[in-house]
């Protein structure tokens, strides 16, 4: 039995704030304490409290640093650590100069496992620690990312491209070896430790018609799996899409055809979307996901989160590395802050942390195990110090309070903020 008392200024979410007042949201503690045993929280709230529980447990006193739950990230790909920051393209283009032959690579196993540990240790020292994943078309890409996040005690969602259309041909499988390769992998990793599936059909534009009827089955046969995709992001691809599936009426509506929206459903980026497409995502419970440092650095768009709320969809958020500028849900977060601004809104800096977290965990349908520091959930957290740097101390000299303090993290964090990061209960931040 491996037990723990961690001693901080401690912040999670009871539910989304819905406004810069909305302080009923957070579960705030100026000293706050959490047990953690096996993996497990035990016990949150004020530490004098806690520590009675506990009794005799080693003491971690963190102070005065924030622990919140660990980061989600909803959406990137594994094989394009080493693509970030490649220049000068847009999407088409870019997936074909630098994401396609970076992804080829793959299909050497070691070259897969060699990417797999520096994938999560870059994840554990920027906070993540639970992401969903595209790995590559090669089954053994899913094998790396799957043991890599195994070997850490990682909760990790990912699965295997499919794509047999459009791509160079080293990358191509066909709809039955998508099918029984799937198959195999999920057997294999669903559910096994902290891992699970998710089916990846990567785009309308990489699988035909016969493969989005495989993915469509998949899906039917594994209720239980998430979907993740991508979804109007860049309107050549959008036009490139629809004029492969001539009959469907738009874009989403080739997913929907196949049977591939629903509550488990990530759509990538979402951006050009129509009111009608707008209505059927929430309809369907599907869940686009904003990659805000990503549709900046494709120059693909501004994502309209306010837009898909109103008509009742509930968006996540998401690196989208390799095209994201960085790893950290931190930047994403202030990067989503300075995209609302351009959309005439303001993202209120506790509703940012809390889609990085609760939000993200609900997007996922994984709140009652990640995502809070809610006892009987699973102990990922992260430990922030708002002094980490030079800018961050000055800027902290001047903070009025926690919202002013959380809003600093957002816009100028990265892995140097990351004091600690617990997975499982167990510090995790690799140290280089
Ligand atoms: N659409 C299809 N594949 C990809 C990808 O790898 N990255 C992004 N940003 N968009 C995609
Ligand atoms: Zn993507």
């Amino acid at each position: 039995m491996t037990e723990r008392l961690l001693r901080g200024r401690s912040l999670s979410f009871r539910r989304e704030p819905l406004g810069p007042a909305d302080t009923e949201a957070c579960d705030w503690q100026e000293d706050g304490g959490l047990w953690l045993r096996d993996g497990l929280i035990v016990a949150s709230g004020p530490y004098a409290e806690v520590a009675a529980l506990a009794g005799p447990v080693p003491v971690t006193d963190h102070r005065p640093h924030l622990i919140v739950p660990g980061f989600i990230d909803a959406h990137l790909h594994f094989p394009q650590g080493q693509i970030v920051a490649s220049w000068g393209a847009q999407l088409l283009d870019w997936l074909d100069t630098y994401t396609f032959p970076a992804e080829a690579r793959f299909a050497d196993p070691a070259h897969g496992a060699r990417m797999a540990c520096a994938f999560h240790d870059l994840l554990l020292m920027i906070g993540t620690t639970t992401a969903s994943a595209f790995c590559s078309v090669h089954p053994a890409s899913v094998d790396a990312y799957f043991t890599e996040g195994a070997r850490r005690g990682m909760r990790m969602l990912g699965g295997k491209v499919l794509m047999d259309r459009n791509a160079p041909v080293g990358l191509l499988d066909t709809p039955q070896s998508a099918y029984d390769d799937t198959e195999a992998l999920i057997a294999r990793w669903h559910g096994k430790g902290r891992a699970l599936y998710a089916l990846s059909p990567r785009f309308a534009i990489t699988s035909t018609p016969a493969q989005m009827e495989a993915a469509g089955a998949l899906a039917a046969a594994h209720p239980d799996c998430h979907v993740q995709t991508h979804l109007s992001e860049n309107p050549d691809e959008i036009a490139l899409a629809c004029s492969l599936f001539p009959e469907a009426d738009g874009y989403l509506d080739i997913y929907a055809r196949h049977g591939l929206l629903g509550p488990r459903t990530l759509l990538g980026h979402a951006i050009h979307l129509n009111d009608r497409e707008r209505a059927r995502i929430a309809e369907t419970g599907s869940h686009p996901v904003h990659c805000p440092t990503s549709n900046l650095f494709l120059g693909s768009g501004l994502f309209d989160e306010a837009a898909l709320k109103a008509a009742g969809a509930t968006s996540g958020i998401a690196t989208d590395i390799g095209a994201g500028m960085s790893w950290s849900m931190l930047r994403t977060a202030g990067a989503a802050y300075a995209i609302a601004q351009l959309k005439g809104r303001q993202l209120d800096p506790l509703r940012a942390l809390w889609w990085i977290t609760r939000g993200n965990a609900d997007v996922l349908g994984l709140t009652d195990r990640i995502g809070t520091l809610d006892p009987g959930t699973e102990a990922d957290l992260v430990v922030l110090d708002s002094r980490a740097t030079p800018e961050l101390a000055l800027r902290m000299d001047a903070a009025q309070d926690l919202k002013d303090e959380v809003f600093a993290l957002l816009v100028l964090g990265d892995d140097r903020a990351v004091a600690e990061t617990y997975v499982n209960g167990i510090p995790s931040k690799p140290r280089p």
